[in-house]
């Protein structure tokens, strides 16, 4: 049967960089707070490009780096929890920017898994037969939802986006997936709330517009739930931890990260990080880091790595791909 590989991963992150000691200016935090808490030391934010503006330049850069016609991709889905609209899906602004006159459109909202889950389903439409060629893109705007005074929050995230054209192959590529959700613990990450408010019905309480999290307990999850839905994946496949190059993971926080390695009893060397430069970017974080170990020439053609996702929904996910 046929393969879905990834054929190339590109990034594109707004210029501005913001530091941990610049963004005390403006908030009640420090470098030392920021930086011993997640690893996190800066972050790129937009100084106005949206979501989808963002996309697009992932998009144009996969597209001519493979010499792809844009009427040649028949699939776009991005994953996003930052979308520009509620409607259009920022997928479809992608399609219409780039001239994907051929591809249908969608998002997926899957936060921090966003890129795990949208991979997966174009998966399948490329298993399938009935798509040649994809463009997944995870991305985010986060800025825009955070609560700038609430530094909780806003200290932790960053904006973003990457993403990877995707074509049939006849080894390696994605191998095998574990997705998972907990929606019982579903308000413990929300954002962009919308309560009901129409000509009959009065809205009850304000929306609470911004991102909001139950710190400790996203903590808490993560280092459960990652160990054993990576644990389950290598198992389910016969595949050693040996056997793996490198684990990327969502980039949330490097303590996460820390207990996460020491529970599965691999070196956390093998986790590769990039957070420390983009803050957490949710659906952007794992394309970003694959993106940069590819620049980096750090995945060669046979290897085996596995990207795991987890965050808002709440939701899982890892996937088991050969390079
Ligand atoms: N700067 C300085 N102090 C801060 C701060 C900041 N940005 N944010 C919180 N604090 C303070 C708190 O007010 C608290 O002070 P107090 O003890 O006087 O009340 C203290 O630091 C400890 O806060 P606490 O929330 O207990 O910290 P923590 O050790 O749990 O770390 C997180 C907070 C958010 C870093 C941690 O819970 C975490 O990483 N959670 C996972 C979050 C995540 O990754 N989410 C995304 C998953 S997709």
């Amino acid at each position: 049967m046929t393969n879905t590989g990834i054929v190339a991963i590109d990034c594109y992150a707004p210029q501005r960089v913001v530091t941990n000691d610049e963004l005390s200016r403006f908030v009640d935090t420090n470098d030392e707070w920021i930086y011993s808490r997640t690893g996190i030391k800066k972050r790129h934010l937009s100084m106005g490009e949206n979501t989808s503006d963002i996309c697009v330049e992932v998009a144009k850069r996969l597209i001519e780096k493979t010499g792809t016609k844009p009427e040649e991709i028949d699939l776009i889905v991005v994953g996003t929890i930052s979308p520009d609209y509620a409607t259009p899906s920022t997928a479809c602004l992608v399609q219409g920017a780039i001239g994907a006159l051929n591809a249908f459109a969608f998002d997926v909202s899957a936060a921090c898994s966003g890129f795990v889950y949208s991979l997966s389903v174009a998966d399948k439409f490329i298993k399938s037969g009935q798509c040649k060629k994809a463009i997944v893109i995870g991305a985010e705007v986060l800025s825009k939802i955070m609560d700038w005074k609430d530094r909780t929050t806003c200290v932790l995230f960053g904006d973003g986006a990457a993403g990877a054209l995707l074509a049939p192959c006849e080894n390696g590529g994605i191998l095998a997936e574990s997705l998972g959700a907990k929606g019982e613990d579903a308000l413990k990450l929300t954002a962009s709330e919308r309560k009901v408010e129409n000509i009959f019905v009065e809205k009850d309480g304000e929306n609470s517009n911004y991102l909001q999290m139950d710190g400790r307990a996203i903590f808490n999850f993560s280092t459960k739930v990652v160990p054993e839905n990576v644990k389950g994946l290598m198992d389910k496949c016969g595949v050693s931890a040996d056997e793996i190059k490198y684990v990327i993971p969502h980039q949330a926080n490097s303590r996460i990260i820390d207990v996460v390695a020491r529970k599965l009893k691999m070196p956390v060397e093998k986790f590769y990080l990039n957070l420390s430069e983009y803050g957490n970017t949710s659906a952007a974080s794992i394309p970003l880091a694959l993106a940069e170990m590819d620049k980096k020439g750090l995945l060669e053609k046979g290897d085996k790595i596995i990207i795991v996702g987890f965050g808002g929904g709440l939701t899982w996910g890892s996937m088991l791909i050969q390079w």
